[in-house]
This record gives structure tokens, sequence and C-alpha cells, in this order.
């Protein structure tokens, strides 16, 4: 059974090529209107708003950058005489989901006014940055930028896992070596028949010494999503760094909650 909505959402592609049209006042309005409905657990986000194209990667009208925002909740807690008990990392992983949905409900309501997007996932290490620019005061976080605008491209809809590989009823399968490789099969053909990275003209670089055993006759998603995850960031420092430096992960705060699950 299909509908509008649905058709949007399975129709939907990142869109990393704009056009010079800039979205009015209104489409912009409504947008943040659709992104502040989402559902929270305690709004504990904030959107920042940049409109120069050229400081976003794709040349976008648009930047949106979804922060996790404790700042003012915190500040919130203070006018009610509480301070946070809860600790930062509980506290951390449903400020971002407060970002993300919000975030990903600007995503539909983009697509619905036939504008594109393309999230941007380098925000937290542009978390100095951002803070000079925006005076963000501590513990608010950049999780991810939204760049919005009229497509100037059209690309197919991506490949995605096949569902019995995602979607698990009952208990959890050990996946055979054949059934993570069927699963692979269907995201590398996928992209390869759309011949993505050849024309994204983009092979993550190998380290010194590994040697190179791929081209774009067979280089595809599951080689690029684990030279990400087995090369990129070995180290938790720096992140943990940017947290302590945006306030988080310092003071033993510890609450036991219980979960309904
Ligand atoms: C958290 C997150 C970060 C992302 N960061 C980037 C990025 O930095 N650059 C980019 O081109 N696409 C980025 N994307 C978009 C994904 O590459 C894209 O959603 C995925 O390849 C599937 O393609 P589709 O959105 O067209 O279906 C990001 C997506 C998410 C959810």
């Amino acid at each position: 059974m299909r509908n509008e909505t649905v058709n949007l959402m399975l129709n939907r592609k990142s869109i990393r090529s704009f056009t010079e049209r800039q979205p009015s006042e209104v489409e912009v309005e409504v947008l943040l209107e659709a992104a502040r409905q989402a559902p929270f657990a305690y709004q504990a986000y904030s959107i920042l708003l940049r409109r120069d194209r050229s400081k976003n990667p794709f040349h976008a009208p648009l930047t949106f950058i979804f922060c996790a925002d404790l700042y003012k909740i915190e500040r919130m807690m203070e006018i009610r005489g509480w301070k946070r008990s809860m600790n930062d990392i509980f506290t951390l992983l449903l400020a971002f989901q407060d970002a993300a949905y919000a975030a990903q409900n600007m995503v539909i309501a983009a697509e619905s006014l036939k504008m594109g997007s393309c999230y941007i996932g380098g925000a937290p290490l542009a978390a100095p940055s951002l803070r000079k620019e925006f005076d963000l005061p501590p513990l608010v976080f950049p999780l991810v930028g939204l760049a919005v605008g009229y497509p100037g491209e059209n690309p197919p809809v991506r490949p995605r896992f096949p569902r019995s590989f995602t979607v698990i009823e009952g208990k959890y399968p050990r996946w055979s070596e054949e059934e993570v490789s069927a699963a692979m099969e269907v995201m590398d053909q996928g992209y390869l028949d759309q011949d993505y990275y050849r024309q994204a003209g983009f092979m993550i670089p190998l380290k010194e010494g590994m040697e190179e055993k791929y081209s774009f006759d067979n280089y595809s998603w599951t080689e690029h999503i684990s030279r990400k995850l087995g090369l990129w960031e070995s180290s938790p420092e720096r992140i943990e760094k940017l947290f302590r430096e945006n306030g988080f992960l310092g003071d033993e705060k510890d609450q036991k909650t219980e979960s309904p699950l």
C-alpha cells in the first residue's frame, strides 16, 4: 500500500548539487516548523542556520546544523531550582535522538517542497570553528549538518541491505558467511550498477604500505564503508577532547534509571 508520503520517502535520495534558486523565507519557515514538530525526549537540541553558499561543501543555499543542546535545558532547570544529575552519556544519547529526528523531519519536509538535502557528517569535528562562528556556549555540541536547496541533479534511489538483513523478528540470527555475502552483494552490485564511486571520483586511499587491489570497476559500498571504519579515527581522544571542550564528560554524574524495555 503506497501513498504520497510513503512514495516521497521511498523516492528520496541525497542531493549534492544545487541550483541557484533561493528557497523563500516561507519555505525556510516550513522546514523549521516541520523539524521542530518532531518527537522529542527533552527538546535538548538547537538548529543553527547559515545562508552562505560558499561555506557549504555542496554550495547549497541553506546549511542547517543540528546540535545537542544541554545548555538551554540546564538554564531551564536552574530557574526551576534543579541541577542535572543524569550522566552526560545517557543525556547525550537522548539529545542526539532529539536532534536527529528533527533533522530527518526537515529532510522529508524539504523533499515535499521539491527541495533536496544531504547530511554533512563532519559537524562534530568542526565543533571548534562552529563554536566561534556561532559563539556557542558550553553544552551545545554540533552533531550533523544538513545542506538544503533546490536539486541540481537527479540521482537514482540508492540501494539498501535486503530487508531480511535489517529487520529481525524473533531471535537475532548468527549470520552465516553466505547470508552476509548475499547482503553485501546487493549493496555492492547496486552501487556498481549506478557507477556511483567512479562518478563521484572517490575511493578512500589506503595507508602507506597497503596494496590497492581495487579500481572503479569493483570498488563499491562495502569496501568503502570498511575502509572508513577500518582506517579512520582509531583513538577516541579527539572526539573525547571535543566533548570536553564543549563542557561534556567533565564532572561525575550518575543516576540510575529504570528502562521500560
Ligand atoms: C549521519 C550522516 C552523515 C552523512 N554525512 C555525509 C557527508 O558528509 N557527505 C555526504 O556526501 N553524504 C553524507 N551522508 C549521506 C549518506 O551518504 C547517504 O544518506 C547514503 O549514502 C544513502 O544515500 P541516499 O541518502 O541517497 O539514500 C550522511 C548521512 C548521514 C545519515
